[in-house]
């Protein structure tokens, strides 16, 4: 009875608490989002747009990137909508998106880091990594890293001395477990056993940046953003797809716990936690327990930074 319980949760959570009617003026605050082309990330693009907030949209290709642009100031009525070329799975090109907001910004106040793939075609990077491991967490690795002065420079002059870090998880985290001998070289695991790993990791990785830099105001935080009807299962079988979209929600729905941990005033204070549909935070605060574990933090932090020092060498 509690699994089919906690099933029906998951696909029909209770009702919101917290409105995006709630956000205030967002103008003066810069925001990026990756995974904005589609799905979730765009619905929360659009809403941080139409609250006023400077926006970047990360994609992956110029046509996708200005045609997101365009529909996003339409639907917002926002002008100050921009966007950014990035490939998560590439760290290269994790590099050259960094770059060029740096260029363009000195203070970036949220970072969303919800861009992921499930079941990719392409199983392993050209460096031979697993695909979804290097898109879903070790890009949003890269790229947090590479943000982190603009990131420190936004907390410092927020009015709550805070600038946020929220990264997409899933509740598929709560039963995965992190393989590394999954992470290099051929396939191991099953697409959906890849998946929930790479949602446990980031989720592992959003605790230990909270560890790291919580003391400097930044507040990073882990999210389930619900069952939503989204681009993400188009490599899954067509009848399952179907099927997925009779009983999944809006992505505006999928928005909102992002945006609450984005931008709510309650949240700042949640450094480190994981928040569930809609806009609450996890029973648990944590999918498992060794997500509390520093030892589990400083080991996938450190395998993150060796994946990013292997590109500098063969690169240099
Ligand atoms: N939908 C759900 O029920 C659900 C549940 C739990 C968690 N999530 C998570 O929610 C997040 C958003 O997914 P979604 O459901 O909105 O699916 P989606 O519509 O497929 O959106 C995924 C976004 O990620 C982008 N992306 C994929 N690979 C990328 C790469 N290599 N570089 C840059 N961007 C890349 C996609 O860009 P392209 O358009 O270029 O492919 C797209 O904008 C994901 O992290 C997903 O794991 C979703």
């Amino acid at each position: 009875m509690g699994g089919i319980l906690s099933i029906l949760v998951q696909y029909f959570p209770p009702r919101a608490k917290w409105s995006v009617d709630e956000i205030g003026d967002l103008s003066g605050n810069v925001y990026l989002v990756t995974g904005a082309s589609s799905g979730i990330g765009k619905a929360c693009a659009t809403t941080l747009a139409a609250k006023g907030g400077k926006v970047y949209v990360a994609c992956r290709s110029e046509a996708t990137a200005t045609d997101v642009v365009q529909q996003l100031k339409a639907a917002s009525g926002s002008n100050d909508v921009h966007y950014l070329l990035l490939d998560l799975s590439s760290l290269k090109s994790v590099e050259q998106a960094a770059a060029h907001f740096l260029r363009q910004e000195t203070e970036l106040h949220v970072l969303f880091n919800n861009g992921g793939v499930m079941a990719p075609p392409e199983v392993l990077t050209p460096q031979g990594l697993d695909t979804t491991f290097a898109t879903n967490v070790l890009g949003a690795f890269h790229l947090t890293n590479l943000l982190l002065p603009a990131l420190l420079a936004g907390a410092k002059s927020s009015p709550d001395g805070t600038a946020r870090v929220v990264n997409t998880s899933s509740s598929t985290a709560e039963l995965a477990t992190l393989d590394y001998q999954s992470l290099i070289g051929k396939k191991q695991r099953s697409a959906h056993a890849l998946y929930a790993q790479s949602k446990l990791g980031i989720t592992i990785f959003a605790r230990e940046l909270a560890r790291r830099y919580g003391d400097q105001g930044i507040v990073s935080t882990s999210v389930h953003p619900g069952s939503i009807n989204t681009e993400l299962f188009r490599t899954q079988p067509a009848i399952l797809q179907w099927y997925l979209r009779l009983i999944h929600h809006p992505p505006e729905k999928g928005a909102l716990t992002l945006l609450y941990c984005g931008v709510a005033p309650e949240t700042k204070l949640s450094n480190g936690k994981y928040f569930i549909p809609w806009a609450r935070p996890g029973k648990s605060w944590q999918p498992q327990p060794c997500v509390e574990d520093p030892a589990v933090g400083k080991k996938l932090w450190e395998w993150l930074e060796d994946r990013v020092n292997d590109i500098k060498t063969t690169t240099s």
